[in-house]
C-alpha cells in the first residue's frame, strides 16, 4: 500500500459494521442482530456462510482472465437485450447528476436461467446465459454456475433470519412464489482507473441497489464508500473494507418498498485509487410474478401503504430501463 501522510489517513473514515454468524443455529439471536443493522445502515457482514475460499478464489481467477482477454473476444459475448454477458467501460450511469461518464468498470452478467421445461422459461428476466468460448476460458463456465448456485443459496438463508427480522414467518421468503425462480444476477466486474468525484469521475456512481439484498466478494482493494444518511447534506462517506472470509451484504430498494418504508436501502459508491480491483455482487431479487406488497408486519399505523402494489418483474424492468436509458443515445 502507497505510504499515506497522516492528515490523509484521518480523513478516510472506515465504517465498522455488524457481523451475521450464519453458523448460528439461534437465528432469533441473529435476527435482533441484522434488524439492528438494517435499520442502522442497511450493510452487515456475515461469516460462515459455507462458501469455500477455493471457489471464491476460483471465481476471481476465471473473472480475471475474461477482462484480460482481448476486446474483440469479449465483444462476442455483448450483453444482450436481457443484459446477460458482457458490458464494455462506461456502460452503466448510476448518477447522472454527478458523474460525466459512465462508471469505470466493465461487467459480465450471469443471471437465472430457470428450467427448460418450466414455466419461467423466457420470461423478460429468465433465458439462457451466454458464456465465452470453453475453448478460450476452459472450466470458466462450470465454476460461474457452482458460484451463483452458492450465492444463492446463502441469500436464502439470510433471506430466513431477515424474514424473522421483520417478525415474519422463518420461510415466508422461502416458498416458491417468492423466491423459487428468482430474477437473480452475478455480476463479475473490473474497475480500473482513479476516480475524482471533483470532477465527475467515479469508477461506480452513487446509487442504491435494485433488489431485495446484494451479496458482495470484493479482491480486497478499498473502493468500496456507503452513505448512511442520504439527507444529510453534505454528505458523509465511509469506506466499507472487505474482510477475508466475510460477504458485505445491503439491502435493496425493492425491501424497501416491501417492507413500507421500515429497512432501508443504503446509498454507496465505488472510489478507485488507480488499482485494478474486481468484485462479484450477487443481486437478489424475488420471483417474477411475485407481487411486491406491504409486507404485513410493516403496515404503517393509518394501515396506508406508501406504495402501490407492483409485480416484481415490472418494477425491475423500470429500473433496469432508467439505468441503460443512455445507451440508446451513444
Ligand atoms: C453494485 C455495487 C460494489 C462493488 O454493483 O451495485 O455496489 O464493490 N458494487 O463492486
Ligand atoms: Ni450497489
Amino acid at each position: 500500500m502507497e505510504n499515506k501522510t497522516e492528515e490523509e489517513v484521518s480523513i478516510i473514515k472506515v465504517s465498522s459494521l455488524t457481523c451475521i454468524d450464519l453458523d448460528n443455529s439461534d437465528l432469533h439471536q441473529s435476527a435482533v442482530l441484522l434488524k439492528q443493522a438494517c435499520l442502522d445502515s442497511g450493510f452487515f457482514y456475515v461469516i460462515n456462510h459455507g462458501i469455500s475460499e477455493e471457489l471464491k478464489d476460483e471465481a476471481f481467477e476465471h473473472s480475471k482472465k475474461f477482462f484480460a482477454l482481448p476486446l474483440e473476444e469479449k465483444m462476442k459475448v455483448l450483453r444482450n437485450e436481457k443484459y446477460r454477458g458482457y458490458a464494455p467501460f462506461h456502460d452503466s450511469l448510476l448518477d447522472p447528476e454527478n458523474q460525466v461518464r459512465g462508471d469505470y468498470k466493465e461487467g459480465f452478467t450471469i443471471g437465472f436461467e430457470g428450467s427448460k421445461d418450466g414455466p419461467h422459461w423466457d420470461k423478460p428476466f429468465h433465458s439462457p446465459n451466454i458464456w465465452p468460448n470453453p475453448d478460450v476460458l476452459p472450466g470458466w463456465r462450470e465454476t460461474m454456475e457452482k458460484y451463483y448456485q452458492e450465492a444463492l443459496r446463502v441469500c436464502k438463508s439470510i433471506a430466513k433470519i431477515m424474514a424473522l427480522a421483520l417478525d415474519l414467518d422463518v420461510d415466508y421468503f422461502n416458498t416458491p412464489e417468492m423466491l423459487g425462480n428468482p430474477i437473480a444476477d452475478m455480476v463479475l466486474f473490473h474497475y480500473e482507473g482513479k476516480s475524482d468525484p471533483s470532477k465527475g469521475i467515479y469508477a461506480c456512481g452513487a446509487h442504491s441497489d435494485f433488489g431485495m439484498m446484494s451479496l458482495l466478494a470484493t479482491d480486497g482493494v478499498m473502493g468500496l464508500q456507503i452513505c448512511k444518511d442520504k439527507d444529510v447534506k453534505p454528505q458523509k462517506w465511509e469506506y466499507t473494507p472487505s474482510i477475508k472470509g466475510a460477504y458485505i451484504v445491503n439491502l435493496g430498494d425493492l425491501l424497501e418498498r416491501w417492507s413500507n418504508g421500515y429497512f432501508k436501502s443504503t446509498l454507496h459508491r465505488v472510489l478507485g485509487n488507480g488499482q485494478d480491483r474486481y468484485s462479484i455482487p450477487f443481486f437478489l431479487k424475488p420471483s417474477h410474478d411475485c407481487i411486491i406488497e406491504c409486507l404485513p408486519t410493516c403496515q404503517s399505523e393509518n394501515n396506508l401503504p406508501k406504495y402501490p402494489a407492483i409485480k416484481c418483474s415490472t418494477y425491475i424492468s423500470q429500473r433496469y430501463k432508467a439505468v441503460h436509458a443512455h445507451l440508446k443515445q451513444t
